[in-house]
């Protein structure tokens, strides 16, 4: 398949709409990271987006929608709480999972009962969802297992050939995914940190539950409440290992394995007196920024043919959960603690 790489310009959008209402999939830029677009009511084209991305068939996806109204249809009840949280967060990067309707494919439920839904802030995602008529059933654009593309030339390394276009929207402003919140359960349960903040929404619900998923390994023989947390995720080749401690035993402690392929994976204004090649992803205080480039410096390491990163751990306040979340899974949960 020959890939088409299209622009924001007006023709080009309805380009990929047409192609999207055909039930071909299309990488579409979100404010989050970019998304493999199909559309979520036509099941064999869903089924597609697991096959292009190698992705495991039980793991569901999340639909993509422009106005609150459209989710009406694909829920069987919309408590107070949801509205509350869409009132607030909507269109923006916050994913709400409620009991499904039988308008939802299996394909993008995954067999489960419930459906996770979104409604995306960026123009371009929210143009294409208007201009096909469909919700849009969307995972990340990266092949499975490895770092989330958060520009149109990262989902091209991925995806050319296997997809019938990439719409180029630049660079994507948070760089996470959307926080993933459960509430079919009670209290609600954050089963993936993001953008949105712990803090942000117990301020408009009150209590909830953040899973353990998001910070230990799954334990053996549990569920996963959320499927997509059993697999290793967000991992480029590199060995990435995250380093605890601060800016002067993290520059001892690198410099002390310095050794062809290891490399620092540092913070903005910390990269002096490393002797070793380092890339920084942002200041230490500033969570924002680490989000915004986690993913791709993730990648440049592989460009890059580094072997280790010895990585500084972010902190967990705020949306530094989020960063922590993806780097610890990258790390395969390998944390060094220095005194
Ligand atoms: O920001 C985002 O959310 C991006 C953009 C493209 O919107 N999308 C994204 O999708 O990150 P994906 O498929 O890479 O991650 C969706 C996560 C997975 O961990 C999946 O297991 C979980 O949401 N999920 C989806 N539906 C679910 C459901 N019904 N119950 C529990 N977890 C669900
Ligand atoms: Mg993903």
């Amino acid at each position: 398949m020959r890939t088409e790489y299209l622009s924001s310009a007006p023709s080009d959008l309805q380009r990929a709409a047409d192609l999207l209402k055909a039930g071909e999939l299309v990488a579409i830029p979100t404010e989050t990271v970019y998304g493999l677009a199909a559309d979520a009511l036509n099941g064999e084209a869903v089924a597609a987006i697991f096959a292009a991305k190698g992705r495991p068939a039980d793991n569901p996806l999340i639909v993509h929608i422009a106005a609150v109204s459209e989710w009406e249809r694909l829920v069987s009840h919309i408590p107070p709480q949801a509205l509350a949280l869409a009132e607030a967060f909507w269109p923006g990067p916050l994913t709400m999972i409620l009991p499904k309707t039988d308008l939802i494919p299996n394909e993008v439920s995954a067999g489960l009962s419930t459906v996770a839904v979104r409604m995306p802030s960026h123009p371009i995602a929210r143009e294409l969802i208007a201009l096909s008529g469909c919700p849009l059933a969307a995972p990340s654009a990266n092949r499975s297992g490895i770092p989330s593309p958060t520009e149109a030339k990262r989902v091209a390394e991925d995806m050319d050939g296997r997809i019938a276009a990439v719409v180029d929207g630049g660079t994507c402003d948070v760089g996470v995914e959307s926080t993933v919140i459960d509430l079919s359960t009670t209290p609600p349960r954050l089963l993936r940190p993001g953008a949105v903040t712990v803090e942000m929404l117990t301020a408009v619900i009150g209590e909830i539950a953040v899973d353990d998923a998001v910070v230990q390994p799954l334990k053996s023989g549990r569920a996963a409440a959320s499927p997509g947390m059993k697999y290793k995720h967000y991992a480029p080749k590199a060995k990435v290992i995250l380093v605890k401690g601060d800016k002067n035993a993290f520059v001892d402690y690198v410099n002390a394995h310095a050794a062809d392929g290891v490399a620092a994976l540092c913070f903005d204004g910390e990269e002096t007196g490393l002797c070793i090649p380092y890339f920084t992803y942002g200041a230490r205080d500033d969570h924002a920024a680490q989000a915004h480039h986690v993913f791709e410096v993730l990648r440049r390491l592989d460009e890059q043919h580094v072997r280790i990163a010895y990585t500084a751990c972010p902190s967990q306040d705020g949306v530094g959960l989020a960063v922590y979340n993806r780097l610890l899974r990258a790390a395969g949960f390998e944390v060094i603690v220095l005194e």
